[in-house]
């Protein structure tokens, strides 16, 4: 399949989110048409929608970025996260699987619980703490045993951008809401940029690269030292201080168990695009630009 034939009828489920916007932009920066369906227009538990889907746009490339990613609501809403981040992926898989079309999918960091002392790579032993990332690790696991042609899954992490609420957002109205700044300063992670997670995305497909790659920001950080980072970048002074995850839990007690340390080792998608992703600093510093341009 030539280059441009990969891309002829890309379609992106789960239309209206962050990542989803993120990697639209990049398409259409290069001139690809792509059909974009929200939960409204596609909703990935419905079957009778996702046969349709096949059936009416027969995609030759299908990027999921649906997803139940509310980590903390997952915890009261194991069924929905199962059927959304689960089971939905097994049924589109299945579909690309009988219509060969090339399946891309989104997971995460927090299918490991964090005791590792250095960076996760792929293929080690998964243990999710949350009922998100279980939920994730089932569509995973869904995925790859059906098998669809060319199946791409890059897990991400601690996720920022243009579009939709995310932590530098968060912080951000906080601080300039004059609120005191409690973060957590013991879980490390590396935060990533969804225009760099889009873009390593497409350099993959442009590839025809498949398999389980990490897609991460180079470095790692704590939620405090990335706050940190936050303020400084947007120049605003903030009553910033470090607080344990033991601490926060409490002030939190329904909320997920998270990892802490889920730093991901992204070499193998280092090894298949030619090039690292960039430093997370440098892709906070763009961020910045993206949303308040100079
Ligand atoms: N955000 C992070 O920090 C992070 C970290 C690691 C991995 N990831 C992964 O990255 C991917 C993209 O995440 P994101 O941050 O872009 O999430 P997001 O902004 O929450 O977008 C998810 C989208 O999926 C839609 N959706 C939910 N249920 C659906 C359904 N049944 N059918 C169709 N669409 C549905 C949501 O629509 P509604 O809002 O209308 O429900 C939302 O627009 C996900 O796979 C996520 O697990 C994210």
């Amino acid at each position: 399949m030539s280059h441009c034939d990969r891309y002829s009828r890309t379609v992106i489920v789960g239309g209206k989110g962050m990542l989803a916007a993120a990697v639209a932009r990049k398409l259409s920066a290069r001139g690809i048409a792509c059909t974009s369906l929200d939960r409204q227009q596609c909703d990935i538990t419905d079957a009778a929608a996702v046969a349709d889907l096949f059936a009416a746009r027969r995609p030759t490339l299908l990027i999921n970025c649906a997803a139940h990613a509310k980590v903390d609501l997952c915890e009261q809403e194991p069924e929905k996260a199962d059927a959304i981040n689960g089971h939905a992926v097994g049924s589109l898989a299945e579909h690309a699987a009988r219509n060969g079309t090339k399946l891309v999918h989104f997971s995460t960091d927090f299918v490991f619980d964090g005791s590792a002392v250095q960076p996760y790579r792929p293929a080690d032993p998964t243990h999710p703490l949350s009922a998100y990332g279980r939920s994730k690790l089932m569509g995973e696991r869904l995925l790859q045993r059906a098998n669809p042609a060319g199946w791409l899954i890059l897990r991400t992490a601690w996720l920022y951008g243009e579009d939709g609420p995310c932590f530098p957002r968060t912080i951000l109205a906080a601080a300039r809401a004059g609120k005191p700044l409690k973060v957590v300063n013991d879980q490390i992670g590396s935060p990533t940029y969804a225009g760099d997670l889009a873009a390593a995305t497409m350099e993959l497909i442009d590839r025809n690269a498949g398999g389980l790659f990490h897609a991460v920001n180079q470095g790692a950080v704590s939620w405090f030292e990335f706050t940190r980072a936050i303020l400084e970048e947007f120049h605003i002074p903030a009553d910033l201080s470090p607080q344990s995850s033991a601490e926060w839990k409490k002030s939190k007690p329904a909320a997920a168990h998270r990892p802490a340390f889920s730093v991901l080792d992204s070499s193998d998608l280092e090894a298949a695009i030619g090039h690292p992703m960039r430093p997370w600093r440098d892709a906070l510093h763009d961020y910045h630009h993206a949303i308040e341009p100079k």
